[in-house]
């Protein structure tokens, strides 16, 4: 039987991925850069510096799960205007993205709540950027929030790839990438740390996806619980 992919290596591979496109697009430039028109030298330019931002992607979402899984993450607690978060986080996410149709469905949220908006807004920013990876650029993403009695519920629709039912249980296990991901880089890192920082709000995350059709995550924020100063996971 075949052995599974050892989770470090995988995650080595992913990291390599961009590290050699930079590599060669400058070597590429530093051996023809006399050769190649202004605007070729722009072009590769501007491809290294796309391959730089995925790397530093990768490393801060690997950074910031092992501060989570080693010394916690603190809860810093302070009043916020969820709209106001949730309407910022689309903007700048699904900025570069101009053919994308965006719906953002705001209803009845309370003014401010408490919560620490720093990390709920790495935690949409998680689940935003999925349905914006396992999508096409042209499908459209929805983003619906509402008061419901459990509390605050942020709903992220894409129409893209979807997840399969067998991998659905495994999503936020740390390292876990479903079987439809291989050509679309990423840690499987991501959902665990959005699932840690709704935790440590008293709420959680619901996935629900048909494969080839799309995906629904929810992230749902208790209005009542968080009223002490600083928590540690
Ligand atoms: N919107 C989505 N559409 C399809 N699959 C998704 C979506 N969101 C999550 N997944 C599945 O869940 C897995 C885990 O997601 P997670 O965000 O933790 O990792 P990742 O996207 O693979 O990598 P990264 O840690 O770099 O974000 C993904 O590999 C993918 O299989
Ligand atoms: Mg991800």
């Amino acid at each position: 039987m075949a052995q599974p992919l050892d989770p470090v290596a995988l995650l080595a591979h992913q990291l390599k991925t961009p590290l050699s496109t930079i590599s060669a697009l400058a070597q590429g430039l530093i051996r023809r850069a006399e050769r190649l028109s202004a605007k070729e030298v722009r072009d590769r330019a501007e491809r290294i510096w796309r391959a730089s931002l995925r790397l530093n992607e990768l490393i801060e979402m690997v950074l910031s799960y092992t501060r989570s899984s080693a010394g916690g993450i603190l809860l810093n607690p302070t009043e916020f205007n969820p709209e106001a978060l949730i309407r910022r986080v689309c903007r700048e996410q699904t900025s570069h993205e101009p053919s994308r149709p965006v719906t953002v469905d705001i209803q009845t949220l309370p003014r401010t709540v408490v919560g620490d908006p720093i990390l709920l807004e790495q935690a949409l920013v998680i689940v935003l950027s999925n349905a914006m990876k396992y999508s096409s650029a042209e499908r459209p993403i929805t983003v619906e929030a509402r008061s419901a009695p459990e509390g605050i519920s942020i709903q992220v629709k894409d129409e893209g790839i979807g997840i399969s039912a067998r991998d659905l249980p495994f999503l936020m296990q740390p390292f876990f990438r479903g079987h439809n991901t291989k050509n679309y880089p990423g840690t499987g890192l991501g959902l665990s740390l959005a699932w840690h920082i709704l935790r440590l709000h008293g709420g959680g995350i619901e996935i629900d996806s048909r494969e080839g059709h799309g995906t629904t995550v929810t992230l749902m924020i208790p209005e009542k619980n968080i009223t002490g100063a600083v928590d540690v996971l």
